[in-house]
């Protein structure tokens, strides 16, 4: 496996290397080997370079098998030299759209001992994994100004909606639910307003469902799903969804499960043209950066993701169920979850339970 490596900034840098930890001791233990390249591209890169990433360097790294990445940006407070958005779309955005990684993976579970901000939940209770589209609707970039900077200024947004894009989407949760023995798929969206992008959706889900006998569906609106999420998220068990309705529903879901530091994700190219990409959902964190107490586990379970993704599904059984050992023990809980262990201390923990 080749696997490149991009902490980026902030608490990327800390995480990452107690991802790496635990990749080698899964390596070991399972055996397997890999080779590693590392990107220093990020915020931090950027000042002192004026490169965030460019092509010919994104060109390699989308030739390796999957890609560690940690977190990019900049202290929200205080940097007027980066231009608003430039790291986001620059280096994010551009690997998910240029790698073609069509497909943002999120589980979202709460582990026993985790505390979650709900009352009256058990974590049996939370256990659905959010499909979000990557690559099209209101995040592609496609608009412009006429007028700007005039009082009848007109700023255009579109929603690009393809029938491809929609249905490669649909069809990864349907398949991913038959891999993973799940037992529904919600589709989620806004079809009573939004009624033609939305109405494709629709249609394309209707259709591509009928190939998978055996697994429920159910259709839900955006708003209708975020009260759900808060009321009743055992209804959900795999949810496909819109870029932007995944982006803000995958953050709710990452506080019902515990919060940033519990997050993991993948960016996935399913056809594996390219890399895949494994984060955990969380910035940079300047609030904590450099303290030594970020949660790593948010990392350590998007490690698991990539060991699955690359054919290694014991190992990655292995670290996620370390993971849940790990964080059962208060002893082992990070400042976020109330706790006082460090993100060395977290990383070694789960390292021995594995070893
Ligand atoms: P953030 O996710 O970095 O932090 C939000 C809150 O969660 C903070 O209070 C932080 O301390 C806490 N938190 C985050 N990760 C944690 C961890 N592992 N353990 C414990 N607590 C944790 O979001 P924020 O502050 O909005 O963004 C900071 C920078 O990160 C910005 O430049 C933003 O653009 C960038 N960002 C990058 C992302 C990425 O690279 N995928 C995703 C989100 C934000
Ligand atoms: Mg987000």
């Amino acid at each position: 496996m080749k696997i490149a490596v991009m902490p980026g900034d902030g608490v990327g840098k800390e995480v990452v290397p107690e991802g790496l930890k635990v990749l080698d001791v899964c390596a070991k233990k399972f055996g397997f080997t890999y080779t590693r390249t590392d990107y220093p591209f990020g915020a931090e890169h950027y000042l002192e370079t004026g490169v965030t990433l460019p092509a010919d360097a994104l060109k390699e790294i989308g030739a390796h098998d999957a890609i560690l990445f940690g977190a990019v940006g900049a202290d929200p407070r205080g940097n007027a030299r980066i231009p608003q958005g430039l790291i986001e779309t620059d280096i994010l955005l551009k690997m998910r759209f240029e790698l073609d990684q069509y497909i943002n993976l999120r589980p979202t579970r709460l582990l026993p001992g985790v505390p979650t901000p709900l009352a009256k939940v058990a974590p049996s209770d939370i256990d659905m994994v959010i499909v979000r589209e990557n690559t099209e609707g209101l995040y592609c970039q496609n608009g412009g100004f006429l007028y700007k900077d005039t009082p009848h200024e007109v700023a255009n947004q579109i929603e690009v909606t393809t029938r491809r894009g929609v249905e490669r989407a649909i069809r990864y949760a349907f398949e991913y639910a038959r891999q993973y023995g799940r037992k529904k798929v919600t589709l989620v969206a806004k079809t009573n307003v939004l009624r033609y992008a939305h109405n494709l959706w629709m249609r394309a889900f209707e259709e591509v469902k009928k190939e998978y006998a055996g697994i429920e569906t159910d259709y839900h609106h955006v708003d209708a799903c975020c009260m759900y999420m808060v009321a009743k998220p055992k209804v959900y068990d795999v949810i496909v969804t819109t870029n932007m309705f995944g982006d803000i529903i995958t953050d709710l879901g990452a506080a019902i499960q515990g919060g940033m530091g519990m997050a993991a994700s993948g960016n996935l190219n399913p056809t594996r043209t390219y890399a895949s990409m494994f984060e955990p959902v969380h910035g940079s964190a300047p609030d904590i950066a450099g303290k030594g107490y970020a949660n790593p586990i948010a990392t350590f379970l998007s490690v698991a993701m990539m060991l699955d993704f690359l054919g290694q599904p014991q190992a990655a059984a292995a670290v996620n169920q370390a993971c849940r050992e790990v964080v059962a023990d208060r002893a082992n809980h990070t400042r976020d979850l109330g706790g006082t262990a460090s993100t060395r201390q977290v990383g070694d923990a789960v390292v021995a339970k594995i070893g």
